[in-house]
């Protein structure tokens, strides 16, 4: 699946302090290296829900500050705002933007819609929060596993469709295995599925992504496609605190969500979005960053002989060569919290890249549990 050759040059050539140097922090943008001195280490390390220790960038920051007089009101305009703004970004009318409280939330609204003793078709192993929704309102649950390079099988899932299926889930980048879906073959199989059976698309993580190895889906919700797409703010504008996420889908499908929702918007919290959306600088540095640091762990593994799946999050899969229990309490001893089970994939441990300061106490973490030396 994974090829040991660049692994073994790696294990010759790289040296301990290569590997745990923090690569970047001389040319880091000045606002990433002010957050990194403002952060001491602090133990335990958080490494395990997939957040971005970046954020909240300083636009947010400002807007979030700027917002507190008015956490006595209810929210109003801000939100208005903040779906004219996202409308423009995603290059369609306001009536195909839907807000969430986290796009957790979204999620739950999918399944009350689409899955009511229905179901529900996906990869597996995936990120699994409408499974929760649809297996309480009872819906069966189709979990059609990852290929052998842990990508998502969509003939299979094609095939796991065919009976009548309310929705099916495609998380693109994948949580926990990074992998992706080329894009034209995701929409050709989103297409394949006509008005019979919804297709969301959760494209939390696609900020992180290679352009050249996927690319949204959004244009397909421009063509009136029977698709949802999902995006949040919780990931590259590191605002996962403030639980806002976003649906872009055709106006019938916006209206049909809209009368599921169940919480009322944070006001403050999409003052900050909108600022966030603004800030080009924070997201371009904040991703330059993390993706250097994840080619630092990768570089690690390879050295250690630990395969890695094709990752194109701000996350990695990795294959310890432990059980995840005795890996997650090895972690736990050097007070770094790492990735929850992803069945059946119980020997693989997803791990979060932190700041670079945080990436370097990881991987002398992951030497040390691998009986290297510093
Ligand atoms: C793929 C995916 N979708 C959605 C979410 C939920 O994000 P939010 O914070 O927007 O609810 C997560 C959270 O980790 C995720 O991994």
């Amino acid at each position: 699946m994974i090829s040991l050759d660049r692994r073994r040059l790696l294990a010759l050539s790289v040296t301990a302090p290569a590997l745990t140097a923090p690569v970047i922090t001389a040319t880091l943008p000045v606002v990433l290296q002010a957050a990194e001195r403002q952060r001491e280490l602090r133990f335990p390390l958080r490494l395990s829900a997939n957040e971005n220790p970046w954020g909240p960038g300083p636009a947010a920051r400002a807007a979030l500050a700027a917002s507190v007089d008015e956490s006595c009101r209810y929210p109003g305009e801000v939100t208005n705002r903040l779906v004219a703004a996202i409308a423009a970004k995603e290059n369609v009318a306001p009536d195909r933007i839907l807000i969430g409280t986290g796009s957790a939330e979204l999620l739950n609204m999918l399944a009350l819609g689409y899955c009511m003793r229905g179901r529900l078709v996906s990869a597996w192993p995936t990120f699994n929060y409408v499974h929760a929704m649809a297996a309480k309102l009872e819906a069966e649950v189709v979990r059609v596993p990852v290929d052998q390079n842990l990508r998502h099988d969509l003939g299979a899932m094609a095939a796991a469709a065919k009976s009548p299926t309310g929705l099916i889930y495609v998380c693109n980048p994948n949580n926990p295995t990074g992998t992706v879906v080329p894009a034209d073959a995701l929409r050709e199989f989103c297409r394949s599925f006509g008005e019979r059976t919804l297709v969301a698309v959760d494209e939390a993580y696609l900020d992180f992504a290679d352009p050249a190895a996927t690319a949204s889906v959004v244009d397909l919700v421009r063509a009136d496609a029977n698709v949802v797409v999902l995006r949040t703010f919780s990931k590259i504008h590191g605002l996962a605190g403030l639980r806002i996420g976003y649906a872009i889908a055709r106006p019938d499908i916006i209206r049909k969500l809209r009368g599921l929702q169940l919480a009322i918007p944070n006001g403050p919290g999409h003052a900050a979005a909108l600022a966030s959306l603004g800030d080009a600088d924070f997201l371009r540095t904040t991703r330059t960053a993390l993706l250097a640091d994840r080619a630092r762990i990768v570089a690690a593994c390879d050295a250690l002989g630990i395969a890695c799946s094709a990752t194109q999050g701000n996350f990695l899969f990795m294959k310890t060569g432990l059980a995840l229990e005795e890996f997650r309490a090895q972690m736990r001893n050097e007070k770094i919290e790492v990735g929850r089970p992803f069945e059946p994939l119980l020997d693989w441990c997803r791990i979060t890249v932190g700041t670079s300061a945080e990436t370097t106490a990881f991987i002398t973490a992951l030497r040390k549990i691998k009986g290297v030396r510093a």
